[in-house]
Order: structure tokens, then sequence, then C-alpha cells
């Protein structure tokens, strides 16, 4: 949960208490309305930021504890850098930096928008808030005492100070910002819940809260699934005491009968590897095994919040992934819905098979205009990539010049990999039309080539998130272990692309 934070936008004015934040560039110059309001304590400014060496460079701070002539109990003046270092200055970014800076235990923040080069517009200012909004997110469900020194605020109160002309506007934008920001919120919240807690059908309940965004929402159970075919999601499932779902969440934004487009998540809410089981070692991590799922019910909830103008599907599939006396064995042949067989050999490599019967579904009933998938899917990922970027693979170029481009201006990064029909071949069985593991090379593409026999011909993008997803770098703007990664980049792909 977020410490619930408060945004709101005002005329530039002094606070009477709390935080004040400031910016200032390279030359330690200020804009004017912030010269104006820290005019009582430019003296002190000065002579502090000589103390501290602080020269305004991107990224530093300068705090000052009971300004000279200031109501404000603390006062941080914030460098952007130099004028022509756009990175510097990406406002998302800089409002989670500063309200880093700000101690937890302080309940009101005022952050004047203006730099060196003048008032932010009112776009840049809800950026600000929005970067500071996800910056403030702390998971503290299961918290029950906190150490001395570590107090939190309740409640934050966050007023971002804009020029008088500019408050509607500001507010305006915002309520954009702010249905994205939730959305993130709600992915990081599911992908930090315990598995204990959130198992397949207690997601599929939280998927189906977005009824009230306006959203619809159908939830298959396991005789639906029986009747559909999804044999190859069933089987990973059924050494699990708990049941398998498929949530199917519709938004209609765009014109009646427009074609949809469709994001499906693989919703693991535990892998344990099943009877191929996962050593000790970091297992824990796998309660995040369903980040896919997660980023397409909070992306759902962030277009629906903000009214695209879009005809959306979200499919998810949720399951258990656990070894008992009736899990899956390796060898085991199953038929997916599409009517392909398949030989498990590895019963860890269970995302695939649960995405294939979801994008199978997805490509027939729905005939989408094209189909991104999120997933957790591989180590392997991890190995190539690392953890700043998604691996992305496609069957279509132009859909991935544009999630390219989005991860650029959002941050969530993505790297292009490569299919081939000689990776596909890594993946033909002796015993069924395929196997579920290609085996010790590029791991991760042959996962994406079992995924592609399920598309058929929809234009189709893979994002295989388990390096991003869960336990990356902190950031300016998330310090949470679930990173609710893709919903600001699938956000940013939709309004660019796909709204009239
Ligand atoms: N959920 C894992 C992938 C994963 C690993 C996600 C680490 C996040 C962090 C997936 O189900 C899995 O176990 N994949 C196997 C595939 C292998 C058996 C072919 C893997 O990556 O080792
Ligand atoms: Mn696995
Ligand atoms: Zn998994």
């Amino acid at each position: 949960m977020s410490g619930a934070l408060k945004l709101g936008f005002a005329p530039f004015a002094m606070p009477s208490k709390g935080v004040l934040i400031a910016f200032c560039n390279s030359e330690l110059k200020f804009g004017p309305a912030t010269r104006k309001l820290l005019a009582p304590a430019a003296d002190q400014i000065r002579r502090a930021a000589a103390a501290d060496h602080f020269t305004g460079k991107a990224g530093s701070a300068l705090v000052i504890v009971a300004p000279d002539g200031l109501k404000a109990a603390r006062l941080i003046v914030a460098g952007t850098g130099k004028a022509d270092d756009p990175k510097a200055q990406d406002p998302v970014k800089l409002g989670g930096a500063v309200m880093g800076r700000v101690p937890g235990r302080e309940s009101e923040v005022t952050i004047v928008a203006e730099t060196a080069d003048g008032v932010m517009k009112p776009d840049a200012a809800a950026d600000l808030g929005l970067g500071a909004l996800l910056r403030a997110y702390h998971f503290s469900r299961y918290k029950t005492k906190t150490k001395e020194g570590d107090e939190r605020a309740k409640s934050v109160k966050v007023t971002i100070g804009v020029s008088v002309g500019d408050v509607a506007a500001a507010r305006k934008a915002w309520s954009q910002r702010e249905a994205i920001a939730d959305g993130v919120v709600m992915a990081r919240d599911l992908v930090n819940e315990p598995a204990n807690i959130l198992h397949p059908e207690e997601f599929a309940r939280r998927a189906q809260a977005l009824r009230k965004a306006g959203i619809a929402v159908e939830i298959l159970d396991e005789k639906a699934l029986g009747k559909l075919g999804m044999r190859a999601l069933l089987g990973v499932g059924q050494g699990s005491e708990r049941e398998s779902r498929v949530v199917i969440m519709r938004w209609n934004g765009g014109k009646k009968g427009d074609t949809p487009i469709a994001f499906i998540g693989k919703g693991v809410c535990f892998d344990t590897g099943g009877i191929s089981i996962k050593p000790a070692a970091s297992m824990e991590d796998m309660k995040g095994d369903m980040g896919g799922a997660a980023c397409v019910v909070g992306l759902m909830h962030a277009l629906a919040a903000r009214k695209a103008k879009v005809n959306v599907v979200g499919a998810i599939g949720l399951v258990e992934n656990m070894p008992d006396g009736n899990a899956q064995r390796p060898g085991d042949i199953v038929t997916s819905m599409s009517g392909q067989t398949i030989e498990i050999i590895n019963t860890d490599a269970e995302g695939r098979l649960v995405l294939a019967d979801v994008l199978w579904h997805v490509a027939k009933k729905y005939k989408p205009k094209f189909m991104v998938d999120l997933a957790t899917l591989t180590g392997a990922i991890i190995v190539a990539l690392g953890q700043e970027y998604a691996g992305l693979f496609s069957n279509d170029d132009k859909l991935s010049e544009r999630l390219t481009k989005a991860g650029e201006a959002t941050g969530e990064k993505v790297w292009r990999m490569p299919l081939a029909p000689e990776y596909d071949k890594m993946i033909d069985s002796k015993f069924a039309d395929m196997k579920n593991t290609g085996g010790r090379y590029g791991g991760s593409i042959t996962a994406a080539q079992f995924l592609q026999r399920f598309v058929d011909k929809t234009p189709w993008a893979h994002l295989d998130i388990a390096g991003t997803g869960m336990g990356s770098p902190s950031t300016d703007i998330n310090r949470s272990w679930g990173s609710g990664f893709g919903v600001r980049l699938l956000n940013r792909l939709v309004a660019d692309h796909y709204e009239k």
C-alpha cells in the first residue's frame, strides 16, 4: 500500500510548516517565483551551499533545517544541473528524487514547480507529482511494529505550487497521472503480497474489483477452463490445493465494434517448480511469479480510470505450481486448447504452458489488433539483460518499435531479442508436437518460440520481465520489491498509438 499520499496543486505560496522543496540549476540560480519565496533565507542558502560544496548538480540537494525567516521546518534545494541536460530534468524522476529526500515522519511537503528556466508547464508539474507518489510507495501491510527512528507519517500531504493561472490545468493533467499512479501501485501491491494470501482465487477477486472502474470482468473457473480445453494451463495447477482461474477483463472506451487490443499476463501465484522442484535459495521470490498478471490488472485500471479511448481485452492465467501426489510429471503429455500436444520435460517451465492456452483463447475469441504478453518467464533473461531491460520478442516490427520507443519515454526499457526457425526447432519433441523446454542454450528465446506457436498470425509481442518485475534495482521512483514494471510502458504505448 502507498502510505496514503494526498496530492494537490495551489498557487506558489510559503507553507506554514513541513518541508519546502525548491529547484536551482548548476549556477545556483532559482526561477523568479522561487527567488521571491526564498528571499528571507537567501543569505543563509548562499552560506550553506558554500559550506556544503553544493553546486546544484543534477541529483544533488542542499538541506537546511529551520531556514531563516521561513515557516517551513526544512528547506530542500534540489539541483537540476545544466539547462542543456534534458535527462536530468525529467520531471517524473525529479519528483521521485526530491520525495526521497523527505524524512518519513514528515506529513506536509510543498514542492515549488519552477526551475531556473521558469515555471514548469502543467504537464511537468503533474509529472512531478507522479514521481513523488511512486517514490513514496511502501508496502507495509504486514508490519505491526516500527523501530525507533523509522516512524512514518500515516499520510503525507504533498502540495505542488504552480503559477495562479495553471492550477486548473495542472489538476486536469494530474487526473490522468493519478490513474497511472494508482495502476502502478495496484500492480506493486499484488506482486508484494505473499502467496498464502494471494492465491489464484483471491487474485481473481482482486481483479474483480476493477468493475468499480467500469471494466467488465469475467472469471473462468476450472470447470469452464476444462470445457474450453485449456489442459496445458490446468496441468500446471493440478498439483495445488488451490484452484486455477482465468480472468478476462474488458474496457470498451473506444468506438463500438472497434477491434480491441489485448494484454495477457502470466499469473503463477507461486512457483515451486513442481515435481522438477526449485532449490530452496530465494524460492520465496517466486511469490512474484505473477508479475505479468499484476501488470495487466494495473494497466486495465489505469486505462479505465483515465477513460482511455480504446477497446482493450486483458487476460490473466492464474495458477499455483506445486508438487503433490496429483502433480504433473516430467514425461507427461498434455493437449493444449489449440489442439497441439506438449511433452512436459521440466515442470518448472510452467509459465509458457499457462500462457499458451490464454494466448490461443484471446487470439481466437477476440481477434485483437495485437497481443502483448508479460511474464516473469525465464531466469535466462536475467543472465542476458540483467535487471535494466525487459526482453522483447515479437513477430511484428512496428509493434516492437513502438514498444521500444514507449520504453525509452517511460524508463521502462525493453530490448528486442531474436526469434528464428532454427530456435523453433529446438522445442520439437520425440513424442508430441513440442516439448516445454529447449535445452540449456538460448533459454529465453526457446521459451518465446514456444509462445509463438500459440499466437497464429496475430501481431504479438512477448515481454520477459523476470529481471525487471521484481527485486530490480532501486530507482528515483521505485523502492519497492515489486516494481509494477510494464504499467507505465504499456499505458504509454496505448496513449501514443491506439487512442483516437
Ligand atoms: N518463474 C520462473 C522464471 C524466473 C526465475 C522468474 C527467476 C524470476 C526469477 C520460471 O517459471 C522458470 O522456472 N523458468 C525456468 C525454465 C527452465 C526450467 C527451462 C528457468 O528459468 O530456469
Ligand atoms: Mn518455473
Ligand atoms: Zn514461473
